[in-house]
């Protein structure tokens, strides 16, 4: 992808974003110890993954021009429904569109849609090293919470976790 600086869009999600969402993904996947896993997603995975995040009003795009440049998420912390009330937000931005506030307007909705959603708790699961996501989260209210040492693998080395967590209702 070329660098691009003109304006873009944070709209909802929609099914048809699934493809560019999920290449976001998929090069973080690849690049990065964001996600813990070397496995890419599929497209019939994808799919699923996105649509289901769609259908509960759950997935934001940034849009710029049709192209999708970010993508952000919040899916159920824990599946036990004494969890229910607290989500776990995921935010991706294409490495040459970051540092241009997208993340910033991406978690920015998602706050805002998770509260209105009924959320009460939104918490973030950040590798330890990962100092822009820990400075986004930060930003706009997250506290650390702690970090779980050593609770991970991937490239070859251990990796930290480090919980953060905002309040999104009384
Ligand atoms: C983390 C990520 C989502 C941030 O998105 P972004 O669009 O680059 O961030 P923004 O430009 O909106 O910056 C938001 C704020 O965080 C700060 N920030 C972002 N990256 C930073 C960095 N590497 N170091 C220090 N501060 C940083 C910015 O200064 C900004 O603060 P401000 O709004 O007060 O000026 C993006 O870098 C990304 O997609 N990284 C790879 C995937 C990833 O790690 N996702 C998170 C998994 S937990």
């Amino acid at each position: 992808m070329s660098p691009l600086y003109g304006p873009f869009e944070i709209r909802p999600g929609r099914r048809e974003d699934a493809g560019g969402a999920s290449s976001l993904r998929n090069a973080a996947i690849a690049n990065s110890t964001a996600i813990w896993t070397t496995r890419p997603q599929t497209p019939d995975e994808a799919r699923l993954w996105w649509g289901g995040l769609v259908d509960r009003g759950a997935a934001y795009v940034a849009d710029h021009d049709g192209m999708i440049i970010g993508y952000g998420c919040w899916a159920p912390w824990r599946p036990a429904e004494g969890y229910r009330f607290t989500v776990e937000d995921s935010i991706y931005v294409a490495a040459d569109q970051q540092g241009r506030g997208i993340g910033r307007r991406l978690l920015t909705a998602l706050v805002d849609g998770a509260r209105d959603s009924g959320a009460h708790v939104m918490l973030a699961d950040i590798e330890a090293t990962n100092t822009g996501s820990i400075a986004l989260h930060s930003r706009l209210g997250f506290e650390t919470v702690g970090t779980l040492r050593e609770i991970g693998t991937k490239f070859d080395r251990w990796l930290d976790l480090t919980i953060m967590r905002l309040q999104l209702a009384g």
